[in-house]
């Protein structure tokens, strides 16, 4: 079946779908993007994702905003035109092309707006089964990590190096010695006394989807979650470790810079928090999770 893309209000065949190479998404990495998880064919907190991309909007002072209403239908729209019951709808924004190569953006830009959705397992992969292997690596992106930006070589590179070194994913370390997060997850870990910790909301991290869904999810279950600080020395002696996205939902680390966290097997605090967060997707997790409960 072909897949169904959309560009700049039309839909459109995949593989048809051309933009300028003047755009500025392409010269200058101007543009911002959001990944939103579909299960069972339902858009997983679309509205937050749409939130955040129009706070990324304004943060670079787009000017213009895209009709919201529009984006929504085109999500809706993508899913089911494409069959996805299970995996993602990308959405990416530029501020368009204009046949020269200006350093200064425009005053009112003529937006680019690409979206295409892809079927993939969320919940039942072999990460989400048996865990990830993670290195740390220097965190070298801009300050402005808080801005969904599509300028992603960092991540990239992170994990094409994380590859290269026989592990799964990367998690970054800011020059102060402290995670910042996953190159495309907010980090977690777990210590030996059960505290469930991740890093603050600031500039240094994009304040996920996922992680705010946690919050809200674990809450209601009156478990304490606590955000500060931790060093790559803290996590690789952690109990437990995960991250968190919506390409991946809840993704337990076993693995530390070669370091084996506990028994080398996603932990017990690691499967509440997965069961919790499935469960608040909608999912029967008996079915469709049966390790969580190990
Ligand atoms: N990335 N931090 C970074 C740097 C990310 O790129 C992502 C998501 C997250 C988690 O955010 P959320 O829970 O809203 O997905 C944190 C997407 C999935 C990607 O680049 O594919």
């Amino acid at each position: 079946m072909t897949r169904q893309a959309w560009l700049n209000g039309v839909y459109i065949a995949a593989e048809e779908a051309r933009i300028s190479p003047f755009d500025r998404g392409f010269l200058f990495a101007d543009g911002v993007y959001e990944v939103t998880a579909v299960y069972n064919s339902q858009l997983i907190d679309m509205e937050r994702h749409l939130d955040r991309l129009e706070r990324s909007l304004r943060e670079l002072k787009f000017g213009t905003m895209p009709d919201r209403k529009e984006l929504e239908d085109v999500h809706r729209k993508l899913v089911s035109a494409n069959g996805v019951d299970e995996g993602y709808v990308y959405l990416q924004v530029t501020r368009g092309a204009y046949g020269a190569r200006d350093f200064v953006a425009p005053d009112n830009p003529r937006l680019t707006i690409f979206m295409f959705a892809e079927k993939r397992a969320l919940i039942d992969t072999p990460s989400a089964r048996n865990g990830s292997r993670i290195v740390t690596l220097p965190d070298i992106r801009w300050a402005r990590r808080d801005i969904k930006s599509v300028g992603l070589l960092a991540q990239a590179l992170a994990k094409t190096e994380a590859k290269a070194r026989g592990a799964d994913d990367a998690w970054l370390v800011a020059p102060d010695g402290f995670v910042t997060e996953g190159a495309s997850s907010n980090a977690w870990i777990v210590t030996k006394d059960g505290e469930i910790i991740t890093r603050a909301i600031s500039n240094m991290i994009l304040a996920g989807v996922t992680r705010h869904a946690l919050f809200d999810a674990l809450g209601q279950k009156g478990i304490k979650l606590t955000e500060r600080n931790f060093t790559a020395d803290e996590a690789r002696n952690a109990a437990e470790a995960f991250s968190t996205a919506a390409t991946g939902l809840v993704t337990p680390v076993v693995e530390i810079d070669g370091v084996q966290l506990s028994d080398g097997k996603p932990g017990p605090t690691t499967r509440m928090v997965q069961k919790a967060y499935y469960t608040a997707i909608g999912a029967d997790v008996p079915k469709t999770a049966p390790w969580v409960n190990g």
